[in-house]
């Protein structure tokens, strides 16, 4: 298994894997409709394109012998609304914006692998924090970040289709 930056030939099969794996983020009974229009909205091979085009951001992909199992994507960038912008308070930050891995993947270390190319590629880019999002019933993604240094800062509302979710904002500060 490696873990490496996205080109545009991984886009195809990023999206594939995105649009398998944002479900898995969502609370029970979120409508298949509403997941949709997220997956259509965020994570279409157009927007792949978008996000492998933006200097802000930073695709990563974790293939093994079959082919992606794993992604994050990050933004080196000032968080994006007033409100998140006052609850991470360390600057240079990172946003991580997704990171998902197929089921095959669980409890593997795929995921943790991911993890580590993201802390030590932000701190490489001078970065002093890493925040994310993460849905208030999703504990398994929780317990995930919380083992990796990441701790409760706030919340967040967070859209998915017609749904207004309740996600919790962790921040992983990066001291070494
Ligand atoms: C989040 C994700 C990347 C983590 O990868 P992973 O391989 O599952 O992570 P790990 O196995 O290292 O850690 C998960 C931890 O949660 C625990 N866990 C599993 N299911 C759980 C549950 N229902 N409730 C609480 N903890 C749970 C595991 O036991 C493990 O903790 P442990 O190592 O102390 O035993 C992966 O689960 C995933 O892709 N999930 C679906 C997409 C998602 O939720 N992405 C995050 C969006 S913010």
């Amino acid at each position: 298994m490696i873990v490496r930056p996205a080109t545009t030939a991984d886009v195809p099969a990023l999206a594939d894997l995105a649009a398998r794996t944002f479900p898995l983020a969502c609370p029970p009974g979120m409508p298949q409709v509403d997941m949709d229009a997220f997956i259509a909205e965020h994570l279409s091979p157009e927007r792949f394109d978008r996000y492998l085009a933006d200097e802000t951001a930073e695709v990563l992909v974790a293939e093994d012998e079959i082919g992606p199992v794993g992604y994050t994507l990050t933004f080196l960038r000032e968080p994006y609304a007033e409100d998140l912008a006052a609850l991470v308070t360390h600057r240079p930050t990172v946003e991580l914006s997704k990171c998902y891995a197929d089921p095959r993947a669980h409890g593997t270390g795929v995921a943790a692998r991911l993890m580590e190319e993201v802390l030590q590629r932000a701190r490489a880019a001078g970065a002093t924090s890493v925040w994310l999002g993460v849905n208030g019933r999703n504990l398994r993604a929780q317990r995930f970040y919380a083992k990796h240094g990441f701790t409760v800062i706030g919340g967040r509302r967070f859209v998915v289709g017609r749904h207004t979710e309740d996600d919790l904002v962790l921040e992983r500060v990066l001291t070494d």
